[in-house]
């Protein structure tokens, strides 16, 4: 983790919330792409497995299906999963340089991981097709009585259907254990707690808080294979000319999969909410998860309609809702994880600033430091008075709680968050780190007395 952190610039308060930023946009494209790959990955293979086991022509047409799904082209992979992943790397090792969560490191992991199980998921992708090739290159077709096979063309053909079930089983485990570390990754920088106690692999593997935010991400995946594998046949390829047995059988699986993901994924984002520690909660958190679950249930109320109808509309209208949800759950994911950061990034303002001020007194510059009676007066006062309610509560009364606790001052003062039910928000004031400590220091000075 150390060559993570080294390659890692200090950033001012600003930086810090355009990273969140940047990274909650980044998650509401990975995080269903993803699971639509790891969903439709690990189902093909399934239904691979089984159909070549049972003889099951229908189960293979499916498997091979699915497999196209979320893997159109290589270039679909790269720019909604490569880049994205590589850029969540980016942003952690960013967020957390100098503490010891090892965020940047799992995702890192997930990554690479990302990288060779999307290779072995394209080779499994095409080698599909290699025995209906050797078929029709053998001239059988749809011939009565096939010719028979030269020898080498039959070993060809075990080696090529080895492939493929190896090329499989790599695919969907490494997808797997690449979305473990990834979903795993963010989990840990939601709690300052894990930051220090998932201290390495070991510890990783063993976390609840993983594994709650793994059934999740497995639900979505389910839920997304669904939903995606209905979009794929009844809405992007209509004309297709199909058996009906065979879009019943694609319809039953699909539908089942979707209704298992809809099902499970509200438990598991229940869970995950109760799991966050107390710190990392706000009024926002809730909000965000109560709308997932209103999606989720209109999902679910699609899927029955397009059981019931038949119509095209309700799966768009489905795959609508479980992307919304799923952006909503990441939303929800950089709330907690901006509350879970906001001390973190105040530290890590410090450092920017007093490494600017470095470069500013090298130059020959000297900026005048405000005392904290002069940003009190310039900047405070408008809202605030020592004794008596304005627009914010009076000091004396909320200073106290910060008694022998400056960093919380200081961190509330450059990250204020909602306290007081009773009160609006108080604005952000735009203080340099420096700044805040003095007004701090100056406001636990006169409410609490000199000894602070
Ligand atoms: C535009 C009005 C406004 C300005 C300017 C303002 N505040 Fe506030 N402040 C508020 C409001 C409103 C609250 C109550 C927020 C809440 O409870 O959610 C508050 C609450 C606080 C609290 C109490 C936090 C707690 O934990 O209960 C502190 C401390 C504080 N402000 C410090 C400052 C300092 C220091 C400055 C100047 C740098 C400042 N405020 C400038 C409106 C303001």
């Amino acid at each position: 983790m150390d060559v993570l952190n080294n390659i890692a610039l200090p950033q001012s308060t600003e930086h810090f919330h355009l990273l969140l930023l940047v990274y909650n946009i980044v998650m509401v494209f990975l995080l269903p792409y993803l699971a639509l790959v790891v969903g439709s990955i690990v189902a093909a293979n399934v239904l691979d497995r089984r159909a070549a086991r049972r003889k099951d022509a229908l189960g293979g047409m499916l498997a091979r299906r699915l497999a196209g799904i979320a893997l159109p082209d290589r270039t679909t992979f790269v720019f909604l999963a490569v880049l994205p992943a590589a850029a969540v790397v980016f942003l952690f090792i960013q967020m957390f340089q100098g503490t010891t969560a090892i965020a940047a490191g799992m995702a890192a992991l997930g990554t690479l991981l990302l990288i060779a199980g999307g290779v072995a998921a394209f080779m499994f992708k095409v080698t599909f097709t290699i025995s209906d090739i050797v078929v029709l290159a053998g001239g059988r077709g749809e011939a009565a009585a096939p010719p028979p096979q030269p020898p080498d063309v039959g070993l060809f053909l075990a080696a090529a259907r080895d492939t493929h079930r190896k090329a499989g089983t790599w695919a969907a485990w490494l997808l797997v254990i690449a979305s473990f570390c990834f979903v795993g990754a963010s989990t840990i920088g939601m709690n300052p707690g894990n930051w220090i106690s998932i201290d390495g692999l070991f510890a990783f593997v063993f976390s609840l808080d993983v594994w709650v935010d793994l059934s999740v991400f497995a639900a979505a995946a389910a839920a997304m294979a669904g939903a995606g594998l209905l979009f794929s046949r009844f809405v992007w390829s209509r004309a297709d000319e199909t058996v009906q047995a065979e879009d019943d059988f694609l319809r039953t699986t699909a539908v089942r999969l979707a209704t298992a993901g809809l099902l499970v994924l509200p438990l598991g984002m229940l869970a995950n909410a109760a799991l966050l520690p107390s710190s990392a909660l706000s009024g926002m958190v809730y909000v965000l998860v109560a709308l997932a679950f209103g999606l989720i249930a209109l999902g679910l109320h699609f899927l029955y309609a397009f059981v019931r109808s038949g119509q095209r509309i309700y799966i768009s209208l489905l795959m609508v809702m479980i992307i919304g949800a799923l952006a909503f759950q990441v939303t929800k994911n950089q709330v907690a994880l901006h509350i879970a950061t906001a001390d973190h990034a105040a530290t890590l303002a410090g450092v920017y600033d007093r490494k600017t001020d470095e470069l500013r007194t090298s130059l020959g510059v000297v900026a005048k430091q405000m005392t904290g009676e002069d940003i009190y007066n310039a900047r405070c006062s408008a809202c605030h008075l020592f004794d008596q309610k304005k627009v914010g509560p009076p000091y004396k009364e909320v200073i106290v709680k910060y008694a022998g606790r400056k960093p919380a001052l200081i961190a509330f003062v450059l990250n204020p968050v909602k306290v007081n039910p009773a009160y609006p928000n108080m604005p952000a004031q735009g203080l340099r780190p420096s700044e805040a400590d003095s007004i701090a220091t100056y406001l636990l000075g006169r409410v609490v007395g000199k000894s602070q």
